[in-house]
């Protein structure tokens, strides 16, 4: 199976992520660094462990990230996620402890521990994983490349033009962007369009496999939060997961490469993905003039039904 390692702020969709990483048998899943995003850092851990429980998980190491982004303060996303960051479910506390030397030196290990490289996959705000990768530059030699969950072509959620991971942290968003390690953007472009639908979801909240059951219930927890979004369909999004079906499964993506560049000015635009769509590939220059940004994959259409059924 493929190496994986995810980066998390569960939850619902970052829940929904774990599950089927863990699940499916082509990905092996090397650990799990959670950082403060949609709740808080000890919220999101507390919330992945106990989503470990429902799954019946092997031991898979888990580890306490950032606080805060580089700069600003957290803010969460309890009015999207649930006062508990995971659609209010008030799972069990799990009896897991989580690694105890932190989140960095375990991705670090998961990496540079790996026989094969590993694919990083920021499904948060990119606080841990820039920490990692100024800290400890050597595992980007073990690195198959990052898969971000982040940014958009167009539109935000966070702010009219900014996405919630990078809005939440844009400084550490630059710096996963310019370090040199191949990345895929799986933006709201595509992540706004994968959903569940309601018959789906109601059937598999009456499942006998808890873990299902529990995907059931976030699916349909993302609907009624959603549901009045004209820019998604009538179902539960299935949000971060579509990332790491992606991995599994990169053919289910478009994508093209184009420069990206993060705007870190305040105001207005501050965690703007800026997309250069003028840049022509093999050409140092748009116009003349040398673009801003570095080069990303960026995913500009899924196969919507293929990703919801290999997700189901
Ligand atoms: C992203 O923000 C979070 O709320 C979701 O889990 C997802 O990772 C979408 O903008
Ligand atoms: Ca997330």
């Amino acid at each position: 199976p493929h190496p994986v390692v995810l980066d998390v702020d569960t939850g619902v969709d970052d829940a929904l992520a774990v599950m089927f990483a863990v699940r499916h048998p082509a990905l092996d899943v090397r650990g799990i660094s959670c950082v403060a995003g949609n709740a808080d850092v000890d919220q999101v851990v507390a919330n992945t462990l106990a989503v470990l429980d429902v799954l019946d998980a092997p031991d898979i190491p888990v580890g306490r990230g950032s606080e805060h982004p580089l700069l600003e303060l957290a803010r969460d996303a309890r009015h999207v996620h649930g006062s508990d960051g995971l659609g209010n479910q008030d799972l069990p506390a799990s009896s897991r402890t989580p690694y105890g030397g932190g989140a960095l030196e375990l991705m670090r290990l998961a990496i540079l521990d790996s026989p094969e490289p590993v694919t990083l996959v920021p499904l948060a705000p990119m606080t841990n994983i820039a920490l990692l990768l100024r800290a400890y530059p050597e595992v980007k030699e073990n690195l198959a490349g990052i898969v971000a969950m982040g940014g958009a072509v167009a539109g935000g959620n966070a702010t009219a033009v900014a996405e919630f991971n990078v809005w939440h942290d844009p400084e550490a968003a630059a710096i996963v962007l310019g370090a040199g390690v191949p990345v895929t953007m799986y933006g709201l472009d595509v992540f706004s369009r994968v959903v569940v639908e309601p018959d789906t979801y109601e059937a598999l909240s009456d499942d006998p496999d808890p873990a299902v059951a529990l995907a059931g219930r976030l699916l349909a927890h993302s609907h009624a939060v959603i549901r009045s979004d004209p820019r998604v369909g009538h179902g539960g999004l299935i949000g971060d997961a579509g990332a790491v079906c992606a991995v599994a499964r990169p053919e289910l993506l478009t994508t093209h490469r184009w420069p990206v560049h993060v705007s870190l000015a305040p105001g207005l635009t501050r965690g703007q993905t800026v997309v250069d769509r003028r840049y022509v590939l093999g050409e140092d220059s748009v116009h003349g003039v040398d673009s801003l940004g570095h080069l990303v994959d960026v995913a500009l259409d899924v196969d919507v039904e293929a990703t919801r059924d290999l997700f189901l």
